[in-house]
């Protein structure tokens, strides 16, 4: 039996924190945190992605400026709308909701963002910051997933780490704040041999591969952290339902700690994406 990382209320929590430190940066200097969210075309996933980004903000009192051009806008548009937003001293930080339809170059364009302002921590100068140890931008799933980790755990120094997926986005930054963390780190991908031992060497298990119900059950050492960082849409008994890359009910036997799907780590993104936000507005004003 598990406890249950109830992501949900984390990001609640710090969401609380941000509120009282949005108010205090309106009072003392002025300054309101502003985000521009660009959306191109019409993804329905994308669609409900930034619709939740831009209420949360709205909770917090954080400005939102979105840019919703049509599929068809070209590559030096895009990169216009980048420069004229990098331009504007009231926007703290740009996200361009990915993936951009195909005949954009969705590299040109993350680079394009001015990297005090790269909200996403996708921009290069960002990923290189990470990984030579130096400050920056995290993305903001690693990030949200890191905070879990060390709310629950504590010092992780030692500690095994497995992550599942090598993806830009999730598994090389989680692989990179770990081993930051002082943890033994292995990436493990579809071409892993033996991907069940590596997992149950484990004692945190990042689950981050796009398959539903990938991880098994009898994949988990006994006791570990599982971070479950999948959102998969799946059929079942004729129900649409929202499932993680774990399975959920056969890992709960084994696992010390695991977040769930849905509550679980898409929660954190969001509050860590405000979190940035708040960070990059202050960074800017210079206020510490
Ligand atoms: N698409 C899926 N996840 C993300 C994310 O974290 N940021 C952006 N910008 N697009 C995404």
């Amino acid at each position: 039996m598990a406890i249950r990382l109830d992501g949900k209320a984390f990001a609640d929590g710090l969401c609380e924190k941000l509120i009282t430190e949005v108010e205090g940066l309106k009072a003392a200097h002025g300054l309101r945190p502003c985000i521009a969210v660009v959306l191109v075309g019409e993804d329905p996933a994308s669609q409900v992605y930034v619709r939740n980004k831009v209420k949360r903000c709205e909770q917090l009192g954080i400005d939102s400026i979105e840019h919703r051009p049509a599929d068809n806008i070209t590559q030096a548009e895009l990169m216009a709308l980048i420069d004229e937003l990098n331009g504007n001293d009231d926007v703290h930080g740009i996200l361009v909701q990915l993936p951009l339809p195909e005949h954009l170059d969705e590299d040109q364009v993350i680079n394009a963002i001015q990297p005090e302002k790269d909200v996403d921590g996708f921009n290069l100068l960002n990923v290189g910051r990470l990984s030579v140890g130096q400050k920056g931008l995290l993305p903001c799933t690693p990030l949200g997933s890191m905070m879990l980790l060390k709310d629950h755990l504590g010092d992780l120094s030692g500690l095994n780490a497995v992550v599942v997926g090598r993806s830009n986005i999730v598994g090389k930054p989680m692989a990179q704040l770990l081993l930051r963390e002082n943890c033994t780190v292995t990436i493990a991908h579809s071409k892993t041999k033996n991907l069940a031992d590596v997992c149950r060497s484990a004692d945190i298990l990042v689950a981050a591969v796009g398959r539903p119900r990938f991880v098994q059950g009898d994949w988990i050492k006994p006791g570990a952290t599982v971070i479950d960082v999948g959102i998969n849409r799946i059929e079942e008994d004729g129900k649409n339902r929202l499932v993680g890359d774990v399975d959920y009910d056969a890992a709960f036997e084994h696992a010390g700690a695991i977040t769930p799907v849905p509550g679980g780590i898409g929660p954190m993104t969001i509050a860590c994406l405000m979190y940035n936000t708040v960070a990059a507005a202050k960074a800017a004003n210079k206020i510490e």
